[in-house]
């Protein structure tokens, strides 16, 4: 007994030490993510099959509609977390939360209730009625190759979009070529909250003679601060010159193709966009 007593307290006190320290990876960010079969393209049929998978396992936490019930409203899911973070949740579940894991699906079943999940608010024929062929050309020819990369080809001024099919739902595609800025991306990975992310992030600098220089700040030392600007190049300022320096949200590099694309070129361009890397 008095040898058993000093072990268990010492067991205890490493217990409770361990508690104390920084949370692993695993803890803080769920399990990893799991591989899977590439996301087929989206049809109105894979949706019809997802509304009926979700009716039979979603519904009763999640409501009929996606609207919430024990469960949250999932209208704006989609938009956050994209169809890889939406497979990964279904998948994976939210470890400590009322969320399940549904692992034991197939791959095919989750991503058709990606599909419906991800077709809240949305009609169809919006979601799955653009060309990709067309949206190629559409991309081709407005110039997106200027700051952007895809298989290798293009400029580094905005984020590489070889894989961005995966991360991003046609929502997100969508409301980044009408309103870009709004929603800048944060990690290549896609799957944390989005808010801003310092690489795209805008600032706006105005010197002590009431010049303004605009650009991502790509670099600083005690001397300099680095501006990339709309054409790649780099500005170097000196910090004695500079009255003050703030970031801009909502602005962006990108511009808006609002009311540059017609509609019809707008599905086709999300179309070629959400079937890059990985979906059919
Ligand atoms: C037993 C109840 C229950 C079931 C069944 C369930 N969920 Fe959930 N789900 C929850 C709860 C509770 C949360 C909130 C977890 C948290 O605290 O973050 C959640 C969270 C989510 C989220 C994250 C929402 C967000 O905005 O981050 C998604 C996506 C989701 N569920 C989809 C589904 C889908 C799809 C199904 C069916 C395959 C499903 N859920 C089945 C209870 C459930
Ligand atoms: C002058 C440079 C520029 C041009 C031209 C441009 N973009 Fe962008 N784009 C950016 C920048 C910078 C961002 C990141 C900031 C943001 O999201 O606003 C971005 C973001 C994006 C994103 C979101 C990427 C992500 O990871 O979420 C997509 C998709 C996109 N652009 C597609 C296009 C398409 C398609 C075109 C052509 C129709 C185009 N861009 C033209 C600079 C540009």
């Amino acid at each position: 007994m008095n040898l058993i007593r000093p072990l268990y307290t010492a067991a205890l006190i490493l217990a409770l030490a361990m508690m104390g320290r920084a949370p692993s990876a695993a803890a803080q960010f769920g399990p990893p993510p799991v591989a899977h079969e590439p996301h087929p393209r989206t049809t109105a049929d894979t949706i019809a099959q997802g509304k009926q998978q979700f009716e039979g396992t979603c519904a009763n936490c999640h409501g009929i509609d996606g609207s919430g019930a024990t469960g949250p409203n999932l209208h704006e899911a989609a938009r956050r977390l994209g169809p890889e973070g939406l497979f990964q949740t279904v998948h994976n579940g939210i470890s400590g939360s009322g969320m399940p894991a549904f692992g034991q699906l197939s791959d095919q079943k989750i991503w058709q209730i990606v599909d419906y999940v991800s077709s809240f608010g949305h009609s169809a024929e919006e979601l799955v009625s653009g060309d990709p062929q067309k949206g190629k050309a559409v991309y081709e020819s407005s110039g997106c190759a200027t700051c952007h990369i895809i298989d290798g080809k293009g400029g580094d001024s905005g984020p590489e979009l070889s894989k961005i099919g995966p991360l991003r739902g046609a929502d997100f595609l969508r409301s980044v070529l009408l309103d870009p800025g709004t929603n800048v991306p944060i990690d290549a990975a896609g799957l944390q909250e989005r808010s801003q992310y310092p690489a795209y992030t805008m600032y706006r600098v105005v010197m002590n003679d009431g010049k303004e220089l605009m650009g991502m700040r790509v670099n600083e030392d005690s001397f300099t601060i680095q501006l990339k600007d709309a054409q790649g190049r780099l500005h170097s300022v000196q910090i004695h010159n500079v009255q003050k320096i703030e970031p801009v949200p909502g602005k962006s590099f990108m511009p808006s193709y609002k009311g540059k694309l017609t509609s019809d070129q707008l599905n086709d361009l999300v179309s070629y966009l959400a079937g890059l890397g990985g979906a059919q």
